[in-house]
């Protein structure tokens, strides 16, 4: 049981509960960002990807764990949107992460913007799987 009262489990709300913070901070960070503190935005940034590696751990088991049964049921509403989910989260994990740790991505707007949008939109798609596993 977790801590809204649905039939998400305690690992699942806090993944929901860190990436919304998560997100939460990165949108701060880009305030910093705008206004050209740029040490500040890149350490609240770091924190939100810091979080959303943490928040691998739950997801990643979760998926090795339901695996077969997504595999089994590719077609199904829900399976669907994992994929879709897990294949967005992974480009905005693997590019947040190169990104918070200064390799192979320049700093540059262009490429913080496109990643900006990519981590939105996986967020956006792990909220509506919480909504269809847990609410629905
Ligand atoms: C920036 C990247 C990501 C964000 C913002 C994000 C966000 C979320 C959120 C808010 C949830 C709902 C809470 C929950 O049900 O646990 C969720 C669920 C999930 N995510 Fe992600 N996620 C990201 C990356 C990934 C990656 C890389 C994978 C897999 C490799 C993944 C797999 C899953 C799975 C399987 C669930 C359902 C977990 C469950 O059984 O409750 N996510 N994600």
């Amino acid at each position: 049981m977790g801590f809204f009262g649905t039939a998400a489990s305690w690992p699942a709300d806090t993944v929901l509960i860190l990436q919304v913070a998560g997100f939460i901070i990165l949108l701060l960070s880009i305030m910093y960002a705008k206004k050209k503190i740029f040490l500040r935005h890149f350490q609240m940034a770091r924190i939100t990807v810091s979080l959303g590696v943490v928040s691998l751990i739950w997801m990643v088991t979760s998926l090795v764990d339901s695996f077969q049964i997504i595999s089994s049921h590719i077609t199904v509403l829900s399976s669907l949107l994992t994929v879709a989910h897990a294949t967005i989260g992974v480009i905005a994990m693997t590019t947040g992460i190169l990104l918070a740790s200064d390799s192979l991505i320049t700093k540059t707007k262009t490429p913080m913007r496109a990643i900006f949008f990519i981590w939105a939109a996986a967020l956006l798609m792990g909220i509506i799987v919480y909504i269809k596993y847990y609410l629905l």
